[in-house]
């Protein structure tokens, strides 16, 4: 059971008109790396708890076929929360499953986990992870023996006393629904996890890559992370030893410094530099002498000569004028254009199809 039903504000402009769980990540819908992750621990039947934008997220996956793996879908009639959209889905569960955060990139060993649930005897199993600031998430405090001893949801300062969060990955037994009222709006943050300690509730703490891709410096950071290896995908196939994916239909004239990702149809005129750290979606050109560096462009941009992109995202469509510099974490949505010499950054999101003319913006 994976959870998708979240509107994603903290990604927007990006989630403005694509739902999270099927924005681009590198060459394909963010959540195709989970369920290919989820394939590889043997797991080929799931259930995603949609709400925001339900049937772009059934068009872009279908039946989940292509994967070999069952893919079924439940729609809340209005948002239930991670309890009560789970609660919704209780009739096509088993006895035991894995339910996911679906904003997760991450390559740990659920395996592993599923066997400590098994050994434990634990009604709930949380994979753990440490990060340096755990303010934006579940801080989980564990026994020796590998029991929860506390659960903070969003903990402030005062209550920090391990940096080990709940990395979104859970092993369930059934019974743990019986905790779930019907019909209403309830987490499992706030509601269950606080019930089951002393009483079935267990870690798993694990060292393996993990992001919580909700943000756009999180999306650049997931995407750099993929083509740097850092997070064991099926991307690293296609990048090869020498760290370059270039489609065999891209024309590069211009300099490709690796890693980097271009994809059919690309265009990178004359003196061009693009990369190191670079996805260039199908059809994007890009103009004579600009460069490229640590950033994404998504399907069919057309950059003008003389830019500088550099930890930035591009939607698709969108337009760059000449000369104009977009840097600093800044967010271009989908179709928006940009006129010649602006100058775009400190993590300015602009909405999608906002047209600004020839040097409106300068610092
Ligand atoms: N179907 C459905 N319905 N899904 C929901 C709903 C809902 O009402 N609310 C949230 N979700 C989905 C989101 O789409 C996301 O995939 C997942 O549930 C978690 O929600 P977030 O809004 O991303 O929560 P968070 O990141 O602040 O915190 C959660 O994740 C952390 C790890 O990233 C918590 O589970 C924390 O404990 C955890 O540490
Ligand atoms: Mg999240």
């Amino acid at each position: 059971m994976i959870l998708v039903g979240g509107q994603s504000t903290r990604l927007r402009p990006l989630t403005s008109t694509v739902p999270k769980p099927v924005v681009q990540l590198v060459d394909r819908p963010f959540i195709s790396f989970m369920l290919e992750w989820l394939r590889g621990h043997g797991v080929d039947d799931v259930i995603m708890s949609c709400g925001f934008l339900a049937d772009s997220v059934r068009g872009v996956l279908g039946d989940g076929s292509d994967l070999g793996i069952r893919l079924r879908f439940v729609e809340e009639p209005e948002p239930r929360g991670t309890a009560g959209a789970l609660k919704l889905a209780e009739p096509m569960l088993d006895e035991r499953f894995v339910m996911l955060n679906g904003d997760v990139l991450t390559d740990l060993d659920l395996t592993s986990q599923i066997a400590q649930h098994e050994q434990t005897g634990a009604r709930a199993t949380l994979s753990l992870v440490a990060v340096p600031d755990p303010s934006a998430y579940g801080l989980v405090v564990l026994e020796e023996d590998h029991s929860v001893r506390d659960f903070v949801e969003k903990p402030s300062s005062d209550r920090i006393e391990t940096n080990l969060i709940s990395a979104g990955a859970y092993v369930l037994e059934r019974d743990v629904l019986e905790l779930v009222a019907p019909d209403r709006n309830v987490s499992i943050e706030r509601a269950v996890w606080p019930l089951l300690i002393g009483n079935g509730l267990y870690g798993f703490p694990s060292e393996s890559y993990w992001l919580d891709i909700g943000t756009p410096a999180r999306y650049l950071q997931g995407t750099f992370d993929i083509i740097e290896g850092n997070v064991k995908t099926t991307v690293l196939e296609r990048l090869g030893s020498d760290w370059l994916a270039i489609d065999d239909g891209a024309e590069v004239r211009g300099r490709v410094i690796p890693p980097a990702v271009l994809e059919r149809g690309v265009r990178v005129a004359d003196g061009a530099h693009v990369g190191s750290l670079v996805v260039v979606g199908r059809d994007v050109s890009i103009g004579a002498g600009s460069i490229v560096e640590r950033a994404v462009i998504l399907q069919g941009a057309r950059i003008d000569e003389g830019c500088e992109l550099r930890d930035c995202i591009v939607a698709a469509g969108c337009r760059v004028g000449a000369r104009t510099k977009i840097t600093g974490g800044a967010v271009l949505g989908e179709g928006v254009s940009v006129g010649a010499d602006n100058v775009i950054t400190r993590g300015a999101r602009i909405f999608p199809g906002v047209q600004l003319p020839d040097g409106a913006i300068q610092f």
